[in-house]
Parts: structure tokens; sequence; C-alpha cells
């Protein structure tokens, strides 16, 4: 199975990849955490370029999704290959909610590249992490140095956020959309509860 998580920045993803780990290692299953841009020593190369220098947004796009490719091929297929599970700290759908929509860059260009680069994969269940952009500044502030992204203003984010839903919209069966204002325990307990009904299949498969 392939789990993705997702949301603007500030919404607290990260803290519910720890316990849906845990969860998926409870059912004796291999687990394979990663993220992106990154996931592998070039990715994570272009990451840091991405995340840290100045760049037009088609040169943005291209990287994200180099990055991507090397992920894809030497770390997701493989690994779903044989039977792990993949949590994957973003993916694509960033593409589109960040240089899509924050960036204002083409959507037509990112779907054809998603095309090429992924050929047909997709996550299985995408947990979309859903604040409103003022409380996700208000997480974000005093945390940590923010990086290009993080320094964006709360109109950036705002797109972000529409086009996430544009792109929840465009394929509904694979998201979960969780309200992510609630306390750090009760959004777990919300994901928690998704993976049990949404895994029975795949456990049951096995
Ligand atoms: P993030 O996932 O929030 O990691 P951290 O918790 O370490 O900050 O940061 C990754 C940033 O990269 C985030 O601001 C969104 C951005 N991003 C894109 O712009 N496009 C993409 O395709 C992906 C995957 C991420």
């Amino acid at each position: 199975m392939f789990i993705s998580l997702e949301g603007i920045d500030g919404a607290g993803k990260s803290t519910h990849l720890a316990a849906l780990a845990q969860w998926w290692r409870g059912c004796g299953r291999e687990v394979v955490l990663t993220r992106e841009p990154g996931g592998t020593p070039l990715a994570e190369r272009l990451r840091e370029m991405v995340l840290h220098e100045s760049m037009d947004p088609l040169t943005e796009s291209l990287l994200v999704f180099a990055a991507r490719r090397e992920h894809v091929l030497r770390v997701i297929e493989p690994a779903l290959a044989r039977g792990a599970v993949v949590l994957c700290d973003r993916f694509t759908d960033a593409t589109f909610a960040y240089q899509g929509g924050g960036r204002g860059f083409d959507w037509a260009v990112l779907q054809q590249l998603e095309g090429w680069v992924q050929a047909g994969r997709q996550p299985d269940l995408t947990f979309l992490f859903d604040v409103p952009p003022e409380v996700a500044q208000a997480r974000r502030v005093a945390v940590r140095q923010p990086d290009r992204f993080e320094a964006q203003d709360t109109a950036f984010f705002t797109r972000v956020r529409q086009a996430y839903e544009q792109r929840r919209l465009s394929m509904p069966a694979r998201f979960a959309i969780i309200d992510a204002t609630a306390p750090a325990h009760e959004v777990t307990a919300q994901v928690l509860g998704v993976m049990a009904e949404r895994a029975t299949g795949d456990l049951e498969g096995r």
C-alpha cells in the first residue's frame, strides 16, 4: 500500500507519520518511511536546491519531478513490489498545490510531467490535513527558520489549499480529508480510524 500525507506547511502532518508507521508495524508489515522532495541521495540534493535557491517556476517543477522520478524508481516501486507499506511525507499533490496553486504554474504541464514520471503510479490513499492558512501560520511561527515555501504569505497558502482541494475533487476516492485544527491526539485518532477502515481489504488480501 502506498500512502501519502499532504497539507499546507504547519498543518502538522509529520506528527501523524510516526503513528501510522507504528500502526502498520503492529500489523506485522514492513514500513518504508520517506519524503518528497527527497528519498534518495540525489533527490535529497535536489530538495536542498528547491527549498533554498530562488528559481523560475518551470525549473522548480522540473526539479521536483526529477527528484520524484529517482524516488519512484529506486525506492517506492521496489518497496511496493516486496509488499512493504510506503508512507510518504508529500507526493505529487504537493506539486499541484505549491507549483500549480501557490506559484500559479500551468496545471496541464504538471499533468504531462506526472504522466511521464509516474507511469500511472498514484498513492492508494492520501491523507489531506486541512487547516486554514492563518492557523497553519501561527503554528509555523517560532518553530524554526522558514524555507522558501514556509516564508510565503497567507495568500500563497490560500492558493495552495485551494489547489489541494481541486486535486482532491479530481480523484476523490484516493483522498481522506482530515480536519487538522483539532488537538494533535484527536487528529491522530481520526487518522488511525480512517487507516483501519481503508486497510481492511489490504490486510485480508495477504
Ligand atoms: P515539508 O514537507 O513541509 O518538510 P519539512 O517538514 O521538513 O519542512 O517541506 C517541503 C516543502 O516543499 C513544502 O514547503 C512544500 C514544498 N514542495 C513543493 O513545493 N513541491 C513538491 O512537489 C513537494 C513534494 C514539496
